[in-house]
């Protein structure tokens, strides 16, 4: 008999079951090892028939006969090219997909006077209440970096919009709502043998760019939701259970998942949104709990995977153990496309979190007085203060396993507010009160704090993933991220510690003239909490030294030319400079980084980008995938509309 979750599954999918699926359903009854029912059905021979488009690829052929490529074809095939398909052919290409494909029109459209799409309504509900509710989650095409694709079709007052159009710009052409591995193999085989560009869409929160792009093809993985707990999964030297999640899983879901069954932890991001197995997990993946129990790439035991030539493949320490090394934390969009992720599960773990807020303000009456935050008078007291804060949190992260998160905001009178939560695992109140007390003592002792300010309060614990607000509150942004990751060596030494908060405090104070603010999370996750199979996974040597993770928020206009984009570049990136002169050899998280970092090779892979590039060389001989800064990308680059820098609004071309 089949289970009630399998029922439900069947009428869900039975629009476009045919026999052989329904026969997958049956092994997928028997042994639920086999992975998810997204897993299990896969592209035959047959399905392909004589739709040659759809055919699968050859990866010895490929890389043997690449030069006579290269002489063939300078860009990717384009809307309006002779070599674009046909329409019968994007219908063939629709019905072998049982009708997933989709050539959605953009949200924005809505507030355009001069579009068909235009809906007064509609507008008005996406600049008021869409981000209360799905959604911007839900559209297919959104990409919550907006300048990422141009920013050509803005959910704008109609005021504002009246005598602009809103065009497709960087945003795919056509869209498959990808659901099975079969569909994502179908529609990896069409854009590689028409030579088309392909990009791969999960939530699109990705800040340079990499799920987005004009004249392509999305697949689009937000579907593919299933979870499974493995209660007896425990290959080599791994010893405790495990979960697997499809690809289209965000990390509110996954803690709803792991509520579900009994507050087990599985490590998520902090963003609820966030996917759980995507990007984040490709890019190495920071949360609350990582200095216990490692990155997101270190929760892996293995992958399924559609890899360039169409193919389904397993991806774990012992089976394609290259592609295995490479998924984790080699970047996101470049050796082939996760389904499915079986991921360690750990034991219920509680968080205890203890806040503190100070204020530098001249004013008499502070412009933000929030409730416990200190108000401090003086500019030198205020860094003082930071700079205590964040030397202490650093060797707390390592010594207690918890995390700082904060952020320093100019404020309008001229001053600055820093506000930071530190938290702890497995500790109670009174545990972090103590964990604490040196800090305030030597907050008091500078001055910081005086005898009429209370120590900060710190919370009651709850369990890791319990208080997820659930999957809303996200919507496009403008921001632009310049980060890095600053080492623990930097705590180690006076000087050297010195040096790192003159840099903070300058690259900080420059955002008030030029409106960025500073974002710093400290986490501590070495190869130790990495564990097995983590330790030995592509992410950022950079991570792994790592204690401070050290961002300008750089929040653009929306409606800036290429020429004010590369005038306002060229500034941030000496104000980053300052945060890389204090850290020589160290780089950058891609997840989190601007997406023009110079030297990215170094700043976002270091030492392992020799071996993630022959890996790349040996499953994606075609370049099918590609995004901007990941492995094996250079030679290739978008020709931006209006030189935008690392704008996806452009044609994908081979670089001169
Ligand atoms: C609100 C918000 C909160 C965030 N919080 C955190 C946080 O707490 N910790 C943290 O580390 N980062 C955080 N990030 C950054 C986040 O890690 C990146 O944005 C990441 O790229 C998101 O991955 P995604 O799959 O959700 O998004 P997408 O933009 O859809 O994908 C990102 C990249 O991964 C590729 N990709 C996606 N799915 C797959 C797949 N299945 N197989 C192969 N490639 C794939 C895409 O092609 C793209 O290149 C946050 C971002 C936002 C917007
Ligand atoms: C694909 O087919 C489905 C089902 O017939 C249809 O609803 C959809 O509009 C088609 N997509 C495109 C892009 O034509
Ligand atoms: C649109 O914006 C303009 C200029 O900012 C403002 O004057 C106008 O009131 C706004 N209109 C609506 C409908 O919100
Ligand atoms: C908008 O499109 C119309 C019709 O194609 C065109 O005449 C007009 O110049 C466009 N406006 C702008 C601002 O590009
Ligand atoms: C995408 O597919 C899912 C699952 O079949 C379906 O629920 C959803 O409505 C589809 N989305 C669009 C935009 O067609
Ligand atoms: C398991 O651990 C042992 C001892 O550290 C080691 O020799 C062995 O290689 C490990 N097995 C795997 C599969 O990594
Ligand atoms: C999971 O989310 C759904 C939808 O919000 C909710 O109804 C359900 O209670 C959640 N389950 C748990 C265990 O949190
Ligand atoms: C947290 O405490 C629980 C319950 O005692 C224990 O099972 C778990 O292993 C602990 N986790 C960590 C990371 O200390
Ligand atoms: C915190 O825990 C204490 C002791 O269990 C309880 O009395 C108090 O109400 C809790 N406070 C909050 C805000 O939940
Ligand atoms: C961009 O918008 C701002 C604020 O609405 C306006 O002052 C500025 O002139 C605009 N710039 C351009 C290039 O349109």
């Amino acid at each position: 008999m089949p289970s009630v979750k399998t029922v439900a599954l069947v009428l869900f999918w039975a629009p476009g079951l045919g026999t052989s699926a329904a026969s997958h359903i049956a092994k997928y009854n028997s042994d639920s090892l086999n992975g998810l029912l997204a897993d299990s059905i896969q592209l035959t021979e047959q399905d392909i028939g004589d739709f040659s488009a759809i055919a699968f690829g050859d990866r010895a052929e490929a890389a043997a006969t690449v030069s006579q490529r290269e002489q063939h074809q300078r860009c990717r095939v384009f809307p309006g090219d002779d070599l674009w398909p046909w329409t019968e052919e994007w219908t063939r290409f629709n019905n072998s997909l049982d009708g997933a494909l989709l050539r959605p029109t953009p949200a924005g459209a809505v507030c355009y006077p001069a579009h068909p799409a235009y809906d007064a309504a509609q507008c008005q509900f996406l600049l008021r209440d869409a981000r209360s509710t799905r959604f911007w989650l839900d559209d297919s095409l959104t990409e919550l970096a907006q300048w990422t694709q141009g920013s050509t079709c803005l959910a704008t007052n109609e005021t504002q919009a009246q005598g602009k159009n809103c065009t497709r710009g960087g945003f795919p052409e056509y869209v498959v709502n990808a659901t099975t591995a079969k569909h994502v193999q179908i529609a990896v085989n069409f854009a590689r043998n028409k030579g088309i560009r392909l990009v791969v869409k999960n939530t699109g929160h990705d800040f340079g760019g990499r799920s987005v792009g004009a004249g392509s093809l999305s697949i689009w993985l937000h579907h593919m939701k299933e979870t499974q707990r493995l209660p007896s999964f425990s290959p080599g030297n791994y010893t405790g259970t495990a979960a697997r999640f499809g690809t289209g899983v965000e990390a509110w879901e996954v803690s709803n998942f792991t509520a579900a069954h009994g507050g087990i932890t599985v490590v998520a991001p902090g963003g609820n949104t966030v996917g759980g197995v995507g990007g984040w997990v490709g890019g190495g993946g920071h949360s609350v709990v990582t200095s216990t129990l490692g990155l997101g790439a270190d929760q892996v035991l293995s992958l399924g995977v559609v890899t360039a030539d169409g193919r389904y493949v397993t991806a774990d320490p012992f089976t394609n153990p290259d592609l295995f090394f490479a998924l984790r934390g080699g970047g996101g969009a470049t050796y082939g496309i996760i389904i499915s992720a079986v991921y360690k599960v750990h034991p219920p773990i509680t968080l205890t979190t203890t806040s503190l807020s100070l204020t530098l303000s001249s004013a008499s009456s502070p412009s933000i007085p929030a409730t416990g935050a200190v108000v401090v008078r003086n500019a030198d007291a205020f860094w003082t203060g930071v700079g205590l804060y964040y030397r202490f949190c650093g060797r707390v992260v390592e010594g207690s396993g918890g995390q700082g998160f904060s952020y320093i905001y100019p404020q309008a009178d001229g001053g600055f507010r820093f506000t930071t939560t530190s938290t702890f695992l497995n500790r109670s109140r009174d545990e972090v009160s103590r964990i604490m007390q040196p800090l305030y003592t030597s907050l008091r002792q500078a001055g910081v704090l005086t005898a009429a300010d209370a120590d900060p309060t710190t919370r009651n614990s709850s369990i890791y993933g319990a208080s997820r607000r659930g999957g809303t509150g996200d919507q496009p942004v403008n921001t632009r991220y310049r980060s890095r990751l600053l080492p623990r060596a930097n705590w180690e030494d006076d000087a050297r510690w010195t040096a790192t908060m003159a840099a903070i405090r300058a690259a900080t104070e420059a955002g008030y003239d030029e409106n960025f603010y500073f974002h710093a999370t400290l986490t501590s996750p070495t190869r130790e909490v990495a564990g097995w199979p983590g330790a030995d996974n592509a992410v950022n040597p950079a991570w792994r030294e790592n204690l401070m993770h050290a961002m300008l928020m750089d929040v653009q206009p929306d409606n800036f030319t290429g020429q004010q984009a590369r005038a306002r570049d060229a500034r941030m990136q000496r104000y980053t400079s300052l945060l890389r002169d204090v850290s020589p050899g160290a780089g950058a998280y891609i997840n989190e980084a601007d997406p023009g970092e110079p030297e990215w090779q170094q700043a976002f892979f270091g030492s392992n980008y020799a071996r993630l590039l022959e890996v790349k060389r040996a499953w994606d001989p075609w370049q099918l995938f590609w995004a901007p800064t990941t492995v094996g990308s250079e030679g290739w680059a978008v020709e931006a509309v209006d030189g935008y820098p690392n704008s996806q609004n452009g044609r994908l071309c081979r670089s001169a």
